[in-house]
């Protein structure tokens, strides 16, 4: 567990820095603390998963790294930025630091492949040449080049994942948050996803990847284990 001297020694620099983090949900007279104590240091180009049984409080974080959600109490700071403010700040904080990968994809069935990738760009009011320019080189990178007029529907599953990474990597976001990325795939399919976001951040991308799969979170450079809504190991994994 990390503990606030770290922080005074932590030698990298911090995407996410999080000091006391907890999250209580109030439904009518009920609250329920689903997260509470949290401190956390991530560092750029770090490779982290998040384990945990179901109900930990994963999904909890997650909304709250990722900016979808606010903490109910303590400080996190996001690539240097707090993230204690509007709705508004918030929803541009997340557009421009963080690449989001789903379990489900996530895709826009109508549109095509490329105006799926485009859509982040678009959003933070880059010219359309310059989106379909760069949506374009993703794409190719990632192997599905000859797929960017076809529709989601018309992919496998795990070509639509590629997809959803390309649409993630298209604005060079500070993190990549990936929530069981390979939870509705085959295993041989999963595997390859999981090989592509080694190789994300073996150039130098910061992956947060939050899964209940032990075995896939043991593809981590470092796992974070939750338990009963707190960080209750923190390791680096030499495996
Ligand atoms: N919106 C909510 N309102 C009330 N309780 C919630 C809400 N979301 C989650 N919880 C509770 O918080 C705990 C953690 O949930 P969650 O973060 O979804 O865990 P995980 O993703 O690890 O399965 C669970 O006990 C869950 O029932
Ligand atoms: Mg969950």
């Amino acid at each position: 567990m990390f503990i606030l001297k770290n922080e005074v020694i932590n030698l990298g620099q911090a995407v996410i820095e999080m000091k006391d983090i907890g999250k209580v949900y109030k439904t009518g007279s009920n609250e329920f603390k689903a997260l509470y104590g949290v401190n956390l240091i991530i560092n750029k180009g770090e490779f982290v998963s998040i384990v945990g049984p179901s109900g930990a409080g994963k999904s909890t974080l997650m909304n709250i790294i990722g900016c979808l959600d606010k903490a109910s109490e303590g400080q996190y700071m996001l690539d240097g930025v707090d993230t204690n403010c509007s709705d508004g700040k918030l929803a541009e904080i997340r557009n421009k630091k963080i690449g989001f990968i789903f379990q489900s994809y996530n895709l826009l069935p109508k549109l095509s492949i490329l105006d799926n990738v485009k859509l982040p760009l678009i959003y933070q009011g880059v010219s359309d040449k310059e989106a379909k320019q760069r949506s374009i080189e993703r794409l190719e990178k990632i192997g599905l080049g000859n797929h960017i007029k076809h529709k989601p529907a018309e992919l496998s599953g795990g070509q639509m994942q590629r997809v959803a990474i390309a649409r993630a990597l298209v604005t060079k976001p500070e993190m990549i948050l990936a929530d069981e990325p390979t939870g509705a795939l085959d295993s041989k399919t999963g595997k390859e996803v999981l090989e592509l976001l080694k190789e994300l951040n073996d150039e130098g991308n910061t992956i947060v990847l939050i899964t209940h799969d032990r075995d896939i979170a043991a593809q981590a450079k470092r796992i974070i284990t939750i338990k009963d809504g707190t960080i209750a190991s923190d390791e680096i994994n030499n495996k």
